[in-house]
């Protein structure tokens, strides 16, 4: 029987970055996931295969196409005949796919981590584990002193809507081979808006189908309602709040839904349905029933700050378990279990994660919204900047939306930061370490910001907290 010191199930963001940590901390440790491509492992799991890579990469080639499209020619770039490619552009996905797999394969074999294809199973516990792997009709066992199971989240499927062909999840809707005249997508989360940003951007129409009533429940409510509007405003996007399914049918050459809004039921077809209503942890069958693995109410492996699930030594991070359903996220906790397992004391901080979605306008936040402070009765001061009175936004030809800072009404500690704007995927990292570091809106607003960039609508921003904005 092979052993180890940390067996590691999953090679998603989660569980990768735990066995290359725990490899770098001297720890002999094996990496054990499922996911193959032409008989090999397919390092990365969601994130690298089917998720954050090939859907950004989607979204830079379709925002290229639609910026040539609608906004060259205000730089008097004029392009006479344009296509799409589609098949190039899957190609030009793919093996950016395919050079970070290979690249973490590199990483694992650089650090000395083990990797095994294979699916794992949890047979018992204790000074040491031991894990069933199984592989095509090959068994094998696995005993190690430390187990982290990462083993990720799949799609929520809803009834009626069987995925194959018409009807699919983010996985098939990465891997349309012909661009879908009428697309529906249920759910207008994070997926159901980026998916979709990518397909109305090559010439779909789209139709959102969201459940809530609310837009974005989990931004703050300003950036939500500047969202709506500047997503309604763009040609090819419906986007239908508050509706309720009430059947699916996939009929030959097209997809049936039938749903209700308060105006009554609505029928409509589509060549092509992503459900994007959730995804759920994998956190069945990880471990024998007999061992107790405990679960909270919503099925993720129950787990405390440290994630540490109820049996000895036994870990458990990423998606599988409470919290944000984020890489990097993952990737944190990750990290700090190897650090754990190797005897340091790590800690993260869960109330600075920072969150992206890569619409356009992209839209980024950490910390708190208005709407939690209220409820918690803390007192706040509220800055705002708009990009449309930053230089360099100008420049770029995308002013639209602004930076929202929230800072303690006492201590002017930041409390928040929430963009709708240009690059705010990247703005938001230095409200990460600001806040990580406590600061205060003044250390922002006595913080040189280079002249002209995009941070300069952070930096005013924090100086409209103290009412002193200097270009508004
Ligand atoms: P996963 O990445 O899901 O990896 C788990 C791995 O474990 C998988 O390879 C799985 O096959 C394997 N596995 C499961 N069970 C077993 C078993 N019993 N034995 C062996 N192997 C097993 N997050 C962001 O932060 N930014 C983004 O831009 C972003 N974009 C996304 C876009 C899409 C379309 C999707 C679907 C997700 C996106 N996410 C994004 C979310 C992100 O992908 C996840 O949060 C992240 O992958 C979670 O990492 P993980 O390691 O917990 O699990
Ligand atoms: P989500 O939770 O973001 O959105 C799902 C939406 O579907 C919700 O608004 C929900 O109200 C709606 N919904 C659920 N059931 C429905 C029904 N029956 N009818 C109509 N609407 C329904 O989940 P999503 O978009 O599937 O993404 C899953 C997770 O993946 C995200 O929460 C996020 O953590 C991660 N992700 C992160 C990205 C990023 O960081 N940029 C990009 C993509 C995914």
């Amino acid at each position: 029987m092979k052993t180890c010191d940390v067996a590691v199930i999953g090679a998603g963001p989660g569980g990768y970055v735990a066995a290359i940590r725990c490899a770098q901390l001297g720890l002999k440790t094996v990496c054990v996931d499922d996911r193959e491509k032409d008989g090999r492992p397919a390092l990365g799991g969601t994130c690298l295969n089917v998720g954050c890579i090939p859907s950004k990469a989607l979204l830079e080639s379709s925002e290229n196409y639609e910026k040539a499209r609608t906004k060259y020619a205000s730089h008097g770039i004029l392009i006479n005949e344009m296509a799409v490619d589609l098949a190039k552009m899957q190609a030009r996905k793919s093996s950016i796919v395919d050079a970070h797999t290979s690249g973490i394969a590199f990483l694992f074999r650089k650090n000395g981590v083990e990797s095994i294809l294979g699916r794992a199973r949890l047979k018992s516990v204790g000074e040491h584990c031991i894990l069933e792997v199984a592989s095509g009709d090959k068994t094998e066992l696995l005993e190690a002193k430390h187990v982290i199971i990462a083993t990720g989240s799949s799609p929520r499927t809803l009834e009626g809507a069987t995925f194959g062909n018409r009807i699919v999840d983010s996985s098939g809707a990465l891997a349309f081979e012909e661009i879908p005249r009428k697309l529906g997508i249920i759910g207008a989360g994070v997926i159901g808006l980026e998916l979709g940003s990518v397909w109305r951007r090559l010439g779909s129409e789209v139709v959102l189908l969201e459940a809530s009533p609310e837009f974005l429940p989990l931004a703050d409510e300003k950036i939500s309602k500047e969202a709506l509007k500047q997503f309604r405003k763009e040609a090819g996007w419906t986007i239908n709040l508050g509706i309720k399914i009430l059947s699916i049918k996939e009929i030959e050459s097209s997809v049936n839904v039938n749903y209700e809004n308060s105006g009554g039921a609505i029928e409509q077809d589509f060549d092509r349905l992503i459900v994007a209503a959730g995804r759920v942890p994998n956190s069945q069958a990880v471990a024998n029933d007999d061992l107790g693995l405990a679960l909270d109410e919503r099925g993720f492996i129950a787990v405390d700050r440290h994630c540490r699930t109820n049996l000895p030594n036994v870990y458990a991070v990423g998606d599988v378990v409470q919290g944000a359903m984020l890489a990097h996220k993952a990737s944190e906790e990750g990290a700090m279990v190897a650090e754990l397992v190797a005897g340091q004391k790590p800690e993260i901080d869960p109330h600075l994660m920072p969150w992206v979605i890569y619409t356009s306008p992209e839209i980024a936040w950490v910390g708190k919204t208005e709407r939690q402070l209220r409820s918690e009765g803390v007192e706040y001061r509220t800055g705002q900047f708009p990009f449309s009175a930053n230089g360099r936004a100008q420049a770029l030809g995308d002013a639209r939306g602004f930076v929202k800072m929230l800072a303690d009404a006492k201590t002017d500690s930041v409390l928040g930061v929430h963009i709708i704007g240009p690059f705010a995927s990247e703005l938001i990292s230095e409200a990460v370490v600001a806040m990580a570091f406590s600061a205060s809106s003044e250390d922002i607003a006595r913080t040189i910001h280079a002249h002209p960039s995009l941070g300069e609508a952070l930096h005013e921003a924090s100086l409209a907290v103290d009412g002193r904005a200097l270009h508004i």
